[in-house]
């Protein structure tokens, strides 16, 4: 197990010196107390997401760049596709069609961890978001029909190497708003070079009639500034 507290302390510190300042100059940058800035370094304690943010903005780099966690969760991302994309192809092999017609995936970004910790009501720090949020990786997989969604969930579910966390079947049982997708979180182990570490991946998935659904809906409650009325109007008129 790697420690994520030294690591980004280090790459901290890292940065740092590639900026050419002193830790106490940092800590006069930042505002902080410098025994503050001393045990971020040494990985005793993490930095809080805003202090985070200010140190990145400081040194000129993405937070993301500090952050060993992307890494992981891309990782993990990357496994699950690339077994979606072998079973793909061999029910192309077997059955002359695919059964998946699109994957996309995202990572979420540290502004929307932040947004949903603080809404939760939990510590917004990545230690938190790395214990607390199981969709910090996502990904979508679109299908051409219900069945092969059935098919493509067992197959996930009984490889070995990926531990079924939960389920949610929004097909069998749809949201009262018509929300259609079969969820699913799944433990996958990504071997780095000094040891396992497990990371939960949100699954999604959905036909390609179900996805359309989803984005209008979706662009109508979270993204739309408009009239509520309207929206709760329209979405009457998308269930049906
Ligand atoms: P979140 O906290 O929103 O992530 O929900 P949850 O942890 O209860 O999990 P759930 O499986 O219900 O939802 C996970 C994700 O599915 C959401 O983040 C959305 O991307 C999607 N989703 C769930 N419900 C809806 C919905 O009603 N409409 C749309 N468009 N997407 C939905
Ligand atoms: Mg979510």
């Amino acid at each position: 197990m790697y420690d994520t507290k030294k690591y980004l302390g280090a790459r901290i510190q890292e940065i740092r010196k590639l900026n050419g300042l002193k830790q106490s100059e940092l800590a006069e940058l930042l505002d902080i107390d410098p025994k503050h800035m001393s045990k971020i370094e040494c990985g005793r304690c993490f930095p809080s997401f805003e202090l985070l943010d200010k140190i990145a903005t400081k040194l000129g780099r993405p937070v993301s760049s500090f952050l060993e966690l992307e890494h992981l969760y891309d990782s993990a991302i990357e496994l699950v596709k690339t077994q979606l994309n072998i079973f793909d192809n061999e029910f192309s092999m077997r059955f002359q069609r695919n059964p998946i017609h699109n994957i996309e995936s995202r990572i979420k970004t540290p502004q929307s961890i932040v947004g949903k910790l603080q809404r939760k009501g939990m510590p917004v720090t990545p230690e938190s978001a790395r214990n607390n949020l199981t969709d910090i990786a996502g990904v979508r997989v679109i299908c051409c029909y219900i069945d092969d969604i059935y098919a493509i969930a067992d197959l996930l579910t009984d490889h070995s190497a990926f531990q079924l966390r939960k389920i949610k079947d929004y097909i069998k049982n749809p949201k009262p708003n018509g929300y259609r997708s079969f969820h699913m979180i799944l433990d996958v182990p990504v071997y780095m070079s000094n040891g396992k570490e497990i990371a939960p991946v949100e699954i999604q998935i959905r036909t390609i009639a179900m996805d359309f659904w989803a984005s209008l809906e979706h662009q109508l409650h979270y993204k739309s500034t408009g009239d509520p009325k309207i929206a709760a109007s329209l979405t009457g008129e998308l269930k049906e």
